[in-house]
Protein backbone atom coordinates (compact mmCIF):
# COMPACT_ATOMS: atom_id res chain seq x y z
CA UNK A 1 0.00 0.00 0.00
CA UNK A 2 1.07 3.45 -0.62
CA UNK A 3 1.08 5.89 1.67
CA UNK A 4 2.14 10.00 1.81
CA UNK A 5 5.28 10.88 2.86
CA UNK A 6 7.00 14.37 3.28
CA UNK A 7 10.34 15.11 2.06
CA UNK A 8 11.71 16.67 5.74
CA UNK A 9 15.93 17.03 4.11
CA UNK A 10 17.23 16.78 1.08
CA UNK A 11 21.23 16.93 0.88
CA UNK A 12 23.42 16.60 -1.91
CA UNK A 13 26.15 13.31 -1.33
CA UNK A 14 28.11 13.48 -4.35
CA UNK A 15 28.26 14.96 -7.83
CA UNK A 16 24.61 13.02 -8.70
CA UNK A 17 23.56 12.00 -5.71
CA UNK A 18 21.13 13.40 -3.73
CA UNK A 19 20.21 11.93 -0.32
CA UNK A 20 16.23 12.43 0.70
CA UNK A 21 14.54 12.17 4.41
CA UNK A 22 10.81 10.95 3.54
CA UNK A 23 8.72 11.00 6.91
CA UNK A 24 4.95 10.28 6.88
CA UNK A 25 2.48 13.07 6.22
CA UNK A 26 0.29 11.23 8.29
CA UNK A 27 2.19 11.54 11.28
CA UNK A 28 1.70 7.27 11.86
CA UNK A 29 4.75 5.07 12.94
CA UNK A 30 6.50 3.88 9.77
CA UNK A 31 6.64 0.36 8.97
CA UNK A 32 10.03 -1.86 10.21
CA UNK A 33 12.74 -2.52 8.18
CA UNK A 34 16.45 -3.96 8.25
CA UNK A 35 19.84 -2.99 6.51
CA UNK A 36 19.38 -4.23 2.74
CA UNK A 37 15.77 -2.87 2.18
CA UNK A 38 14.21 -0.93 -0.28
CA UNK A 39 11.18 1.28 -1.11
CA UNK A 40 9.18 1.96 -4.23
CA UNK A 41 8.52 5.51 -4.66
CA UNK A 42 5.89 7.08 -7.00
CA UNK A 43 7.71 9.10 -9.85
CA UNK A 44 6.02 11.39 -12.01
CA UNK A 45 7.51 10.12 -15.97
CA UNK A 46 7.66 13.36 -18.55
CA UNK A 47 5.22 11.67 -20.54
CA UNK A 48 2.97 12.73 -17.56
CA UNK A 49 2.23 8.74 -16.74
CA UNK A 50 3.50 7.92 -13.38
CA UNK A 51 6.08 5.12 -12.29
CA UNK A 52 7.27 3.13 -9.80
CA UNK A 53 10.69 3.46 -8.59
CA UNK A 54 12.79 1.42 -5.91
CA UNK A 55 15.48 3.30 -3.70
CA UNK A 56 17.15 1.45 -0.92
CA UNK A 57 17.30 2.44 2.33
CA UNK A 58 20.38 4.30 4.19
CA UNK A 59 19.23 4.53 7.55
CA UNK A 60 21.51 3.92 10.25
CA UNK A 61 20.10 1.26 12.73
CA UNK A 62 17.72 3.12 15.40
CA UNK A 63 17.07 5.75 13.12
CA UNK A 64 12.73 5.06 12.43
CA UNK A 65 11.63 8.44 12.19
CA UNK A 66 11.73 8.65 8.50
CA UNK A 67 12.85 6.01 5.49
CA UNK A 68 16.49 7.85 4.09
CA UNK A 69 17.60 6.90 0.74
CA UNK A 70 19.86 7.90 -2.15
CA UNK A 71 19.35 9.05 -5.73
CA UNK A 72 21.93 9.17 -8.65
CA UNK A 73 20.35 11.22 -11.71
CA UNK A 74 20.00 8.46 -14.66
CA UNK A 75 21.37 10.45 -17.24
CA UNK A 76 19.75 8.21 -20.14
CA UNK A 77 16.85 6.79 -18.14
CA UNK A 78 13.08 7.19 -18.72
CA UNK A 79 12.76 10.39 -15.80
CA UNK A 80 12.33 8.79 -12.31
CA UNK A 81 15.94 9.82 -11.00
CA UNK A 82 15.14 13.31 -12.55
CA UNK A 83 11.82 13.60 -11.19
CA UNK A 84 13.30 12.46 -7.69
CA UNK A 85 15.92 15.30 -7.76
CA UNK A 86 13.11 17.79 -8.51
CA UNK A 87 11.88 16.95 -5.11
CA UNK A 88 12.32 19.76 -2.35
CA UNK A 89 11.85 19.97 1.27
CA UNK A 90 7.96 20.05 1.91
CA UNK A 91 6.97 17.89 -1.40
CA UNK A 92 4.34 14.72 -0.59
CA UNK A 93 5.32 11.72 -2.66
CA UNK A 94 3.59 8.22 -2.35
CA UNK A 95 5.76 5.64 -0.82
CA UNK A 96 5.31 2.04 -0.82
CA UNK A 97 6.03 -0.19 2.26
CA UNK A 98 9.94 -1.58 3.12
CA UNK A 99 10.62 -5.11 1.34
CA UNK A 100 13.83 -6.86 1.70
CA UNK A 101 15.35 -9.01 -1.16
CA UNK A 102 18.66 -8.52 0.53
CA UNK A 103 19.03 -8.92 3.82
CA UNK A 104 22.11 -9.96 5.97
CA UNK A 105 22.29 -13.65 6.89
CA UNK A 106 22.02 -13.23 10.94
CA UNK A 107 23.96 -16.73 11.32
CA UNK A 108 27.21 -14.97 9.18
CA UNK A 109 30.69 -14.45 11.28
CA UNK A 110 32.41 -12.34 8.62
CA UNK A 111 30.79 -10.60 5.77
CA UNK A 112 32.80 -9.44 2.61
CA UNK A 113 30.82 -5.99 1.17
CA UNK A 114 31.04 -4.71 -2.08
CA UNK A 115 30.16 -2.04 -3.81
CA UNK A 116 30.24 0.04 -6.63
CA UNK A 117 28.61 3.62 -8.00
CA UNK A 118 25.34 4.05 -6.47
CA UNK A 119 25.52 0.26 -5.28
CA UNK A 120 26.95 2.05 -2.26
CA UNK A 121 23.16 2.53 -1.00
CA UNK A 122 22.00 -1.00 0.60
CA UNK A 123 25.64 -2.01 1.34
CA UNK A 124 26.42 1.49 3.45
CA UNK A 125 23.57 0.29 5.57
CA UNK A 126 24.57 -3.28 5.78
CA UNK A 127 28.10 -1.74 6.92
CA UNK A 128 26.18 0.24 9.54
CA UNK A 129 23.88 -1.79 10.99
CA UNK A 130 27.14 -4.21 11.26
CA UNK A 131 28.95 -1.88 12.51
CA UNK A 132 32.35 -2.97 12.19
CA UNK A 133 32.04 -6.63 13.54
CA UNK A 134 33.53 -8.78 10.87
CA UNK A 135 33.07 -6.74 7.98
CA UNK A 136 35.17 -5.77 5.48
CA UNK A 137 33.67 -3.11 3.27
CA UNK A 138 35.76 -2.66 -0.97
CA UNK A 139 33.88 0.40 -2.52
CA UNK A 140 34.70 1.52 -6.26
CA UNK A 141 33.48 4.28 -8.00
CA UNK A 142 34.96 6.64 -10.86
CA UNK A 143 36.13 9.53 -8.64
CA UNK A 144 35.72 10.23 -5.31
CA UNK A 145 33.83 13.30 -5.88
CA UNK A 146 31.04 10.87 -7.51
CA UNK A 147 30.87 8.15 -4.63
CA UNK A 148 28.19 9.03 -2.55
CA UNK A 149 28.77 8.48 1.45
CA UNK A 150 32.77 8.19 0.64
CA UNK A 151 34.26 9.75 4.25
CA UNK A 152 31.59 8.13 6.23
CA UNK A 153 33.23 5.10 4.29
CA UNK A 154 36.59 5.66 4.46
CA UNK A 155 36.36 5.85 7.99
CA UNK A 156 34.71 2.42 8.83
CA UNK A 157 37.15 -0.20 10.37
CA UNK A 158 38.05 -2.71 7.32
CA UNK A 159 37.15 -0.71 4.31
CA UNK A 160 38.54 0.52 1.06
CA UNK A 161 37.41 2.60 -1.86
CA UNK A 162 39.17 2.73 -5.17
CA UNK A 163 38.58 5.21 -8.22
CA UNK A 164 39.32 3.52 -11.10
CA UNK A 165 38.58 6.74 -13.62
CA UNK A 166 35.91 4.64 -15.42
CA UNK A 167 38.01 1.74 -16.18
CA UNK A 168 37.47 -1.52 -14.59
CA UNK A 169 40.50 -3.13 -15.40
CA UNK A 170 42.16 0.05 -12.76
CA UNK A 171 39.43 -1.27 -10.25
CA UNK A 172 38.85 -3.63 -7.65
CA UNK A 173 40.79 -6.62 -7.34
CA UNK A 174 38.18 -8.83 -7.74
CA UNK A 175 40.31 -12.24 -6.94
CA UNK A 176 41.97 -11.58 -3.96
CA UNK A 177 38.64 -10.37 -2.45
CA UNK A 178 37.39 -13.43 -2.66
CA UNK A 179 40.07 -16.37 -1.62
CA UNK A 180 39.06 -17.77 1.26
CA UNK A 181 35.50 -18.47 0.70
CA UNK A 182 35.33 -19.81 4.83
CA UNK A 183 32.16 -21.49 6.17
CA UNK A 184 30.79 -18.52 8.09
CA UNK A 185 31.58 -15.80 5.50
CA UNK A 186 28.80 -14.05 3.25
CA UNK A 187 29.74 -11.60 0.17
CA UNK A 188 27.18 -9.28 -0.62
CA UNK A 189 27.62 -7.19 -4.08
CA UNK A 190 25.59 -4.10 -5.30
CA UNK A 191 25.99 -1.98 -8.09
CA UNK A 192 26.92 -2.09 -12.27
CA UNK A 193 25.77 -5.50 -13.42
CA UNK A 194 29.36 -6.44 -14.92
CA UNK A 195 30.77 -5.81 -11.71
CA UNK A 196 28.38 -7.78 -10.14
CA UNK A 197 28.91 -10.64 -12.68
CA UNK A 198 32.70 -10.37 -12.53
CA UNK A 199 32.35 -10.71 -8.46
CA UNK A 200 29.96 -13.52 -8.80
CA UNK A 201 31.85 -15.41 -11.52
CA UNK A 202 35.85 -14.60 -9.64
CA UNK A 203 33.75 -15.97 -6.24
CA UNK A 204 31.86 -19.44 -7.75
CA UNK A 205 35.69 -19.95 -9.53
CA UNK A 206 37.46 -19.34 -5.81
CA UNK A 207 34.83 -22.47 -4.48
CA UNK A 208 32.03 -19.80 -2.81
CA UNK A 209 28.90 -21.62 -2.54
CA UNK A 210 25.97 -20.16 -3.71
CA UNK A 211 24.01 -20.25 -1.03
CA UNK A 212 26.97 -17.38 0.95
CA UNK A 213 26.57 -15.18 -2.19
CA UNK A 214 24.17 -12.13 -2.35
CA UNK A 215 23.42 -9.90 -4.72
CA UNK A 216 20.71 -7.41 -5.85
CA UNK A 217 20.32 -5.49 -9.57
CA UNK A 218 19.24 -2.00 -9.75
CA UNK A 219 17.74 -2.71 -13.37
CA UNK A 220 17.71 -4.72 -16.49
CA UNK A 221 20.13 -3.78 -19.42
CA UNK A 222 20.18 -1.73 -21.73
CA UNK A 223 19.40 -2.83 -25.42
CA UNK A 224 22.70 -3.94 -26.79
CA UNK A 225 24.58 -3.58 -29.94
CA UNK A 226 23.23 -6.35 -32.44
CA UNK A 227 20.14 -6.87 -30.67
CA UNK A 228 17.20 -8.33 -33.76
CA UNK A 229 13.96 -8.70 -33.45
CA UNK A 230 12.54 -12.55 -33.35
CA UNK A 231 9.73 -14.84 -33.12
CA UNK A 232 8.63 -16.11 -30.25
CA UNK A 233 6.42 -19.22 -30.04
CA UNK A 234 4.16 -20.11 -26.80
CA UNK A 235 3.50 -23.81 -27.66
CA UNK A 236 1.10 -24.58 -24.61
CA UNK A 237 -1.41 -21.32 -25.51
CA UNK A 238 -1.10 -21.64 -29.38
CA UNK A 239 0.16 -17.79 -30.02
CA UNK A 240 3.06 -16.60 -31.45
CA UNK A 241 4.62 -13.12 -31.24
CA UNK A 242 7.31 -10.84 -32.89
CA UNK A 243 9.44 -9.22 -30.03
CA UNK A 244 11.28 -6.28 -31.14
CA UNK A 245 14.66 -4.39 -29.61
CA UNK A 246 13.69 -2.93 -26.18
CA UNK A 247 11.05 -5.07 -25.47
CA UNK A 248 11.52 -8.63 -23.44
CA UNK A 249 9.38 -11.66 -24.26
CA UNK A 250 7.76 -11.26 -20.74
CA UNK A 251 6.18 -7.72 -21.80
CA UNK A 252 5.04 -9.55 -25.24
CA UNK A 253 3.62 -12.51 -23.24
CA UNK A 254 1.49 -9.71 -21.26
CA UNK A 255 0.71 -7.77 -24.20
CA UNK A 256 -1.08 -10.84 -26.26
CA UNK A 257 -2.78 -11.76 -23.22
CA UNK A 258 -0.89 -14.58 -21.27
CA UNK A 259 -0.68 -14.40 -17.79
CA UNK A 260 3.14 -15.07 -16.96
CA UNK A 261 5.01 -15.13 -13.50
CA UNK A 262 7.60 -12.60 -12.85
CA UNK A 263 8.54 -10.29 -9.97
CA UNK A 264 12.06 -8.32 -10.27
CA UNK A 265 12.18 -8.26 -13.82
CA UNK A 266 15.90 -7.92 -13.73
CA UNK A 267 16.99 -11.22 -14.51
CA UNK A 268 17.34 -11.92 -11.02
CA UNK A 269 14.61 -13.76 -8.95
CA UNK A 270 13.89 -16.43 -11.39
CA UNK A 271 10.61 -16.81 -11.23
CA UNK A 272 9.80 -16.04 -14.93
CA UNK A 273 11.83 -18.73 -15.94
CA UNK A 274 10.24 -20.64 -18.28
CA UNK A 275 11.22 -23.73 -20.89
CA UNK A 276 12.70 -23.92 -23.70
CA UNK A 277 11.48 -26.28 -26.40
CA UNK A 278 13.52 -25.10 -29.42
CA UNK A 279 15.69 -22.33 -30.60
CA UNK A 280 18.82 -20.82 -28.70
CA UNK A 281 18.44 -18.24 -25.97
CA UNK A 282 20.55 -15.18 -25.66
CA UNK A 283 21.21 -14.88 -21.87
CA UNK A 284 21.21 -11.86 -20.10
CA UNK A 285 20.03 -12.74 -16.65
CA UNK A 286 21.73 -13.68 -13.39
CA UNK A 287 19.74 -16.37 -12.10
CA UNK A 288 21.01 -19.64 -14.20
CA UNK A 289 23.55 -21.07 -13.47
CA UNK A 290 26.48 -21.64 -15.71
CA UNK A 291 25.65 -25.14 -16.57
CA UNK A 292 21.45 -24.40 -16.74
CA UNK A 293 23.00 -21.36 -19.52
CA UNK A 294 24.69 -23.87 -21.78
CA UNK A 295 22.10 -26.61 -21.42
CA UNK A 296 19.74 -23.74 -23.06
CA UNK A 297 16.71 -25.43 -21.96
CA UNK A 298 15.29 -22.84 -19.87
CA UNK A 299 15.52 -18.78 -20.15
CA UNK A 300 14.38 -15.80 -18.06
CA UNK A 301 11.93 -14.14 -19.90
CA UNK A 302 12.18 -10.87 -18.39
CA UNK A 303 15.39 -9.73 -19.87
CA UNK A 304 17.03 -12.52 -22.16
CA UNK A 305 16.27 -12.89 -26.04
CA UNK A 306 17.11 -15.47 -28.57
CA UNK A 307 20.27 -16.06 -30.99
CA UNK A 308 18.38 -17.24 -33.68
CA UNK A 309 15.06 -15.99 -35.03
CA UNK A 310 12.68 -18.59 -33.40
CA UNK A 311 12.44 -19.48 -29.99
CA UNK A 312 9.73 -21.75 -28.68
CA UNK A 313 8.58 -22.13 -25.13
CA UNK A 314 6.51 -24.17 -23.30
CA UNK A 315 4.25 -21.33 -22.13
C1 LIG B 1 15.88 -3.08 -5.44
C2 LIG B 1 16.35 -1.78 -6.09
C3 LIG B 1 16.99 -0.82 -5.32
C4 LIG B 1 17.42 0.37 -5.93
N1 LIG B 1 18.07 1.29 -5.16
C5 LIG B 1 18.51 2.44 -5.73
C6 LIG B 1 19.19 3.41 -4.95
O1 LIG B 1 19.41 3.24 -3.75
N2 LIG B 1 19.60 4.55 -5.57
C7 LIG B 1 19.39 4.77 -6.91
O2 LIG B 1 19.77 5.82 -7.43
N3 LIG B 1 18.74 3.84 -7.67
C8 LIG B 1 18.28 2.72 -7.12
N4 LIG B 1 17.61 1.80 -7.88
C9 LIG B 1 17.33 2.13 -9.30
C10 LIG B 1 16.07 3.02 -9.40
O3 LIG B 1 14.93 2.27 -9.03
C11 LIG B 1 15.83 3.58 -10.82
O4 LIG B 1 15.94 2.52 -11.74
C12 LIG B 1 16.82 4.66 -11.16
O5 LIG B 1 16.61 5.78 -10.31
C13 LIG B 1 16.68 5.12 -12.63
O6 LIG B 1 15.36 5.53 -12.87
P1 LIG B 1 15.05 6.38 -14.17
O7 LIG B 1 13.59 6.44 -14.35
O8 LIG B 1 15.80 7.68 -14.09
O9 LIG B 1 15.73 5.54 -15.28
P2 LIG B 1 15.13 4.20 -15.95
O10 LIG B 1 14.19 4.58 -17.03
O11 LIG B 1 14.67 3.26 -14.93
O12 LIG B 1 16.45 3.72 -16.67
C14 LIG B 1 17.49 3.11 -15.96
C15 LIG B 1 18.38 2.46 -16.98
O13 LIG B 1 17.60 1.64 -17.85
C16 LIG B 1 17.82 2.02 -19.22
N5 LIG B 1 16.52 2.03 -19.95
C17 LIG B 1 15.65 3.03 -20.01
N6 LIG B 1 14.60 2.69 -20.77
C18 LIG B 1 14.80 1.42 -21.17
C19 LIG B 1 14.07 0.49 -21.97
N7 LIG B 1 12.90 0.77 -22.51
N8 LIG B 1 14.59 -0.73 -22.17
C20 LIG B 1 15.78 -1.04 -21.64
N9 LIG B 1 16.50 -0.22 -20.88
C21 LIG B 1 16.04 1.00 -20.65
C22 LIG B 1 18.44 3.37 -19.21
O14 LIG B 1 19.35 3.49 -20.28
C23 LIG B 1 19.12 3.44 -17.88
O15 LIG B 1 20.44 2.97 -17.96
C24 LIG B 1 17.18 0.61 -7.31
C25 LIG B 1 16.52 -0.37 -8.06
C26 LIG B 1 16.12 -1.55 -7.48
C27 LIG B 1 15.41 -2.57 -8.32
S1 LIG C 1 11.10 -11.77 -13.10
FE1 LIG C 1 12.84 -12.07 -11.82
S2 LIG C 1 14.24 -13.15 -13.11
FE2 LIG C 1 12.61 -12.63 -14.41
Amino acid sequence: MLRPMQVVEAVQRAEAVREFALAPADGRHLDGFAAGAHVECEVRLPDGRSGMRAYSLVNAPGEIDAYRIAVALSGNGRGGSRFMHGLGVGDTIRVGSPRNDFPLVTTATESLLIAGGIGITPILAMARALGGRGAEIHYAGRHRAAMAYADEVAAMPGARLVCDGGDPAKGLDLQALVAGPREGRHLYVCGPRPLIAATLAAARAAGWPDARLHFELFGADDPQAGDRPFTAVFARSGKTAEVPVGRTILEVMEAIGLDPLFDCRRGECGICVTDVIEGEPDHRDMNLSEREKRAGKLICTCVSRAKGERLVLDA
